[in-house]
């Protein structure tokens, strides 16, 4: 009998001729993510499953699948996989690296730029239908050129940010956990969270989610932000404290944030909903034709690698 295979969402490429001969291929077809009882119930036939981001892989769902031998996750971020749990079942986990660097880096500049120069503020009076008269004080943002940005994690996504704020005549500082060797650090330099904090006009966060990540811009450090900084989380929500980061919001001294994760996906937190300070997106970092249909040729081809014997493309 053919290997059985489920993938938790219709994704961009046919799952079932991509695996034809391979295995047999059970795709949730649902536009929304598959409840815990479906996944479980779905997923306890199958040697393979190809998972999204909104799936929690915890040890009880490994406990209810003995067939499981791999983790496909359709992202390049593994923190909804127990990947302790999966190691310790010997269930190897596979993500979805590189091919969304450069989309996710261009989403991220694109909240950047829109908090930088007031566009939601600036497209509400355009849609009006009468812009008003040309004011030299209206609608003053933050001049890049000049100014420092400070990245968070300088791994594959914040050094193509990095890599960008070049042609923006940008300065750049970085905080990272590993040292990054001088012909990979894009121009920028390493420096303390407490300086990158300091001295970042913008701070984007791209690091991955991890117990020690949770939080890293809380309370605290919102208040140690140089004051009209602009705080940019493409990365995943809880690395910021949403709660904290309003209260910062209503006190003063930040200019504003750009946001495409939230703490508590899909929910986002009210006291973000009506600011103009504030530019939101919906989880779409990868979000290109190009990159979504790569990631699916990755994830796919992981499957397929395993099921063939052959080693895996993009091991975690
Ligand atoms: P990556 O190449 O692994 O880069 C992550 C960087 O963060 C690494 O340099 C890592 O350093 C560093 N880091 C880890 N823990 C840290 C800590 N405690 N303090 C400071 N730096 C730390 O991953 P990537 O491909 O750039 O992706 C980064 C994250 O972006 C993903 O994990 C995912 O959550 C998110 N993402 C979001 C979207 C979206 O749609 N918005 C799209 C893609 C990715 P080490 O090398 O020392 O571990
Ligand atoms: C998206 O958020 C990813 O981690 O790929
Ligand atoms: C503005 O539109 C200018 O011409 O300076």
């Amino acid at each position: 009998m053919a290997p059985r295979v489920f993938v938790a969402r219709r994704l961009p490429v046919d799952a079932a001729a991509f695996l034809e001969g391979d295995a047999e291929v059970d795709v949730f077809e649902a536009p929304r993510p598959p409840t815990p009882d479906e996944l479980r119930a779905r997923a306890a036939p199958c040697r393979a499953i190809v998972s999204l981001l909104s799936d929690r892989i915890d040890d009880a769902l490994l406990a209810a699948c003995p067939e499981l031998e791999l983790i496909a996750n359709y992202a390049v971020g593994v923190d909804n996989v127990d990947l302790a749990a999966a190691k310790a079942r010997g269930v190897r986990v596979t993500n979805t690296p590189d091919v969304l660097t450069d989309a996710t880096a261009d989403l991220t500049w694109a909240l950047l730029l829109a908090v930088a120069r007031r566009l939601r503020e600036g497209e509400r009076v355009a849609r009006s239908g009468d812009i008003g008269a040309w004011q030299p004080t209206g609608l003053l943002g933050l001049e890049l050129a000049g100014a420092t940005l400070g990245v968070f994690g300088f791994g594959r996504i914040g050094r193509a940010v990095a890599r960008r704020a070049q042609g923006f005549g940008m300065r750049v500082l970085y905080t990272t956990r590993s040292p990054v060797p001088e012909a990979e650090r894009e121009g920028a330099a390493p420096v303390s969270k407490a300086e990158l904090l300091a001295r970042a006009d913008v701070l984007c966060l791209c690091a991955p989610l991890t117990p020690e990540t949770r939080h890293a811009v809380g309370a605290p450090e919102l208040a140690a932000m140089k004051p009209g900084a602009i705080l940019v989380n493409t990365a995943r929500g809880a690395l910021v404290d949403e709660a904290a980061l309003v209260q910062a919001l209503d006190a003063g001294p930040l200019r504003g944030a750009g946001l495409d994760v939230f703490e508590e996906e899909p929910k986002v937190h009210p006291g973000l909903l009506e600011r103009d300070d504030v530019v939101l997106s919906p989880h779409i970092g990868s979000a290109t034709e190009h990159t979504r249909r790569r990631m699916a040729e990755i994830a796919l081809g992981n499957v397929r690698a395993h099921l063939r014997g052959e080693p895996l493309l993009t091991p975690v």
